[in-house]
């Protein structure tokens, strides 16, 4: 296993498995995938498969102070749940942002995935509302800055 850096395009297969319910590919693509700044990370099986990724872009949100990250779009593949695949992407991820001098990330979190964010050391930011295409969410964040 390892992680690389992917393009947007390479990471649509798994969203479309885990995250859009099998729709075709050109429909799940974020309006950030190709913003200035986003970029996008994946952890390859030996057989050089993606087996799970995330996406980040530059995005503040309201009430936080400096620069911030929106994480979107994190998924690991069923088999290979469980394996810290997830974790140890997101940790990725944080070195990458601190050495860019991010302060935080802060994502829509689905209501399945909480325990998974609250193990990173994320935390709740919002009640918990609907999003139509992908039912309950809370807002988290990770503050990465001291
Ligand atoms: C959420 C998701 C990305 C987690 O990926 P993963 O690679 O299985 O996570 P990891 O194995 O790295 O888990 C890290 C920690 O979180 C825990 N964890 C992961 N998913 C969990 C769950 N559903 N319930 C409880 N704990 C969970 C793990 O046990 C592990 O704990 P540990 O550090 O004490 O060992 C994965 O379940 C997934 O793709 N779900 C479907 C898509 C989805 O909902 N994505 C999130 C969109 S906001």
């Amino acid at each position: 296993m390892r992680i690389a850096f992917i393009t947007s395009d390479e990471t649509l297969s798994l969203r479309s498995l885990q995250l859009r319910d099998g729709w075709e590919f050109d429909r799940c693509r974020f309006d950030s995938d190709e913003i200035d700044g986003a970029f996008h990370l994946a952890q390859i099986n030996d057989d050089d498969e993606v087996v799970c990724v995330l996406s980040l872009h530059p995005q503040e949100y309201e009430n936080l102070n400096g620069k911030g990250f929106q994480l979107r779009g994190m998924a690991t593949h069923p088999h290979y749940y469980k394996k810290g695949l997830g974790k140890s992407l997101i940790k990725f991820a944080v070195a990458e942002l601190r050495s860019k001098g991010v302060d935080y990330i802060w994502c829509n979190a689905r209501r399945n995935a909480y325990p998974f964010y609250e193990k990173m050391g994320f935390e709740y930011m919002s009640d918990e509302f609907e999003i139509p295409t992908a039912g309950p969410h809370r807002r988290m964040y990770l503050q990465l800055s001291v």
